[in-house]
């Protein structure tokens, strides 16, 4: 044993671990700090990793409970929703008028029911298309699942910029293979010359198309909100509403425009 250790090292040796037992490789390792972020664990001290010994002498590792947490708030993150989750929840949406109770109560029941369904909520400005979509959104993160948010006007006008381009199918496909997109404002145009809204460009009907067929064909939750209503949607690409419409059972909302309901104006309340 030990040939090669010079005996007064040998002795100092052994007398230190009587005195204190000699650590294992795992509680060094479990001692040193690691470097993750946003969450402080006591645990594993930022590493992610707890280490052991076997029976047999093998330091092994396994990960810390504490990275259920960090992947969920890294979910949240990406999401790009972190901020208005926190003001538009089921539970500050009012429900003056028997209409946005049924509207609310489908938001609900579609969380509960939380599979390959569709949300859409379409027409009229005000009536809380946004408020219940992000609260559904929302509830579905705190599932478990990768929820992504789409605000149409901003990442349109990103990726009809690069549509020939390789870049534009990285740029894509988060959206198109997240566990549930909720893409907010649909075909939300500028205003042209005389106030009026111009139509959606051939550009972003074959955008919203590509995006929504392929969410169509792997039956991947979509929450949708828009200014059409089902019927507008419709008529400006009968492909992507017919989509929308027959995913959408259950929980398609089209308000036909009526500022007596528009929230930000007193409607509703
Ligand atoms: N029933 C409601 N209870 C509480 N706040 C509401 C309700 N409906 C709408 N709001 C609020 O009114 C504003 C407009 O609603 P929003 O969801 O953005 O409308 P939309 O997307 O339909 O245009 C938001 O601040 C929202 O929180
Ligand atoms: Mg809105
Ligand atoms: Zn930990």
């Amino acid at each position: 044993m030990l040939p090669h250790i010079p005996p007064e090292i040998l002795e100092a040796y052994r007398s230190a671990s009587t005195s204190r037992p000699r650590r294992s490789d795992a509680e060094r390792l479990n001692e040193a700090r690691g470097s993750l972020t946003g969450y402080d664990c006591p645990v594993c001290r930022n590493k992610g990793l707890i280490y052991s010994e076997t029976e047999d002498g093998y330091t092994v590792s396994r990960p810390c409970e504490c990275m259920d947490l960090r992947r969920a708030q890294a979910r949240l993150r990406a999401s790009g929703l972190q901020s208005s989750m926190e003001v538009y929840r089921f539970d500050n949406f009012r429900m003056g008028a028997q209409w946005q109770e049924r509207f609310k109560l489908a938001a609900e029941r579609f969380v509960r029911e939380g599979g390959e369904a569709w949300f859409f909520a379409g027409g009229q400005p005000g009536v809380g298309k946004t408020h219940l979509c992000t609260a559904i959104a929302g509830a579905l993160l705190g599932q478990g699942k990768a929820v992504r948010y789409m605000l149409w006007r901003e990442a349109s006008a990103q990726l009809k910029a690069c549509v020939n381009e390789p870049e534009y199918e990285r740029l894509l496909r988060p959206y198109k293979e997240a566990d549930v997109l909720y893409i907010d404002d649909l075909f939300k145009t500028g205003r042209g010359e005389g106030g009026r809204r111009k139509p959606p460009t051939p550009g972003d009907v074959n955008l919203a198309f590509d995006l929504i067929n392929y969410r169509y064909i792997s039956r991947a939750a979509t929450i949708l909100s828009t200014e059409l209503t089902i019927e507008e949607l419709l008529e400006t690409d009968e492909a992507i509403g017919s989509r929308v419409y027959q995913r959408s059972r259950g929980f398609c909302f089209s308000f036909p425009a009526d500022r007596a309901k528009n929230y930000r104006l007193g409607g509703g309340a």
